[in-house]
């Protein structure tokens, strides 16, 4: 019997599904996806099998569901009565942006167990930064549901308050991230270094100085400070940023992800 159900294997579900599968015993993994040859190929290469919804819904003790948020009161309707009829436990395990866990129960319809994470694309390196909430779980349930997705990073449970700011920075960051790095190479390339070189050496810059950030103890400041030579290239370099509003750019994509997410809330 499958044990754990993903429904939606786009771009988050599929990496949380693979970094499960580095866990958990694949043949114990269902996947479904809208467009069935995508589950498929997916289920073919981590051994795992693919299925229909409703055959998720039915048998999985965590069902994972994995759509675009406006999409998932759609994909649930259907899923209704199944998950009314169920008698054993079951949790369900959503990842959608700005759906609260009391809005996901009446789509669901019903008082089920649920669990809100909070992913990033990064769980694919065993690198995401995941944010999580629960209601009606138990701690053990809890804690093998973590357990399974050891794989996929960090995580830290919060209020579901937090859930969706957080996630604006934890879970809408790594494409800030990639615009900033592909800004940085593009600057080496301007300066002569060749394509690949620049874009690993940018990359591996933002890993080293994020490593830095969480293993250190200190203050970003004082981090930036250690990099900038009285008189030197750096601090040239860090007024250039400061004059194009870096920081209150980098600001106002937190907070306009964050408006976004309320939205999709309220649909
Ligand atoms: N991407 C991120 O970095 C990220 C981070 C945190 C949270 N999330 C959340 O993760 C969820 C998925 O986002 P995503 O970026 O993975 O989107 P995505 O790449 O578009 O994946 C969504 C998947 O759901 C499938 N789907 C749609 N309706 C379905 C249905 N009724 N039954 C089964 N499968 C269905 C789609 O199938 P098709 O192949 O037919 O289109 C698609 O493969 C969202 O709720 C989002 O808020 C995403």
């Amino acid at each position: 019997m499958a044990r754990y159900g993903f429904i939606g294997c786009g771009n988050m579900g599929g990496a949380i599904a693979r970094a499960l599968c580095q866990k958990a015993e694949p043949g114990e993994v269902l996947l479904c996806n809208r467009t069935p040859q995508k589950a498929e190929a997916l289920a073919k290469e981590l051994g795992c099998r693919a299925g229909d919804n409703e055959r998720a819904a039915k048998a999985c003790t965590y069902l994972f569901l994995a759509v675009k948020p406006h999409m998932m009161e759609g994909m649930l309707q259907p899923l209704r009565p199944i998950l009314a009829a169920r008698q054993d436990r079951f949790v369900l395990v959503s990842m959608a942006a700005g759906i609260s866990m009391a809005r996901l129960r009446e789509m669901a319809g019903g008082d089920y167990p649920v669990v809100r994470i909070m992913p990033n694309t990064a769980a694919l390196v065993g690198e995401s930064m995941t944010l999580l909430c629960c209601a009606g779980v138990e701690r053990g349930e809890i804690d093998s549901l973590l357990e399974a997705l050891s794989a996929s990073g960090r995580f830290d449970e919060v209020e579901e308050g937090l859930l969706d700011a957080g996630g604006c920075v934890s879970g809408c960051g790594p494409a800030f991230a990639y615009v900033y790095l592909e800004a940085l190479a593009d600057g080496a390339v301007a300066c002569g270094v060749p394509r690949p070189k620049a874009r690993q050496y940018a990359a591996q810059a933002l890993l080293g100085a994020a490593k830095m950030a969480l293993e250190s103890g200190e203050h970003t400041a004082a981090l930036k400070d250690g990099v900038c030579s009285p008189g030197g290239s750096t601090i040239e370099g860090v007024q250039a940023l400061e004059e194009g509003g870096l920081r209150a750019a980098a600001m106002r994509a937190v907070r306009a992800a964050y408006d976004k997410t309320l939205l999709l809330g309220r649909k």
